[in-house]
């Protein structure tokens, strides 16, 4: 059976009510290093990377009421949101996955923070968690 080629846990995603709250905790009580700030306007939330490469952290806050994540958080408070599976080849994937009849919310990909690529599985596909694909711009 062919499968998605995963290349690691790209990030863990919290969902934050106050990002420079969040950011300013994430910093003095672990000591993680502030990697960016993003807003990414495509999703309307504003987004905070700690770390580098993989296995990095992600905040993100909602810059408008009604968007997925101000849903996320008026329902269920504050806490892990999503997470997020580096691939090779995300059209691949999502047709892969496709297949074996996942419920993918995004059946192309659309634009995440970084400028890359990206798409979300729905948790009900997922044993329980919302989990993105990212495929991330080529460097060169
Ligand atoms: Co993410």
């Amino acid at each position: 059976m062919s499968q998605v080629k995963a290349k690691g846990l790209d990030h863990v995603a919290i969902a934050v009510k106050d990002l420079d709250k969040a950011i300013a905790f994430y910093q003095q009580a672990f000591g993680l290093e502030l990697a960016e700030i993003e807003e990414v306007k495509e999703q309307k939330v504003r987004t905070a990377i700690f770390g580098h490469g993989l296995g990095r952290i992600e905040l993100i806050c909602p810059t408008e009421p009604g968007t997925s994540v101000a849903k996320f958080l008026e329902k269920r408070g504050e806490g892990l949101h999503h997470i997020c599976i580096e691939v090779a080849d995300i059209e691949a994937s999502l047709a892969e996955l496709k297949k074996q009849g996942a419920p993918l919310i995004d059946d192309t990909p659309k634009l995440g923070a970084g400028g890359a690529k990206i798409a979300f599985i729905h948790p009900k596909g997922t044993h329980g968690v919302l989990t993105e694909l990212r495929q991330g711009p080529s460097k060169s």
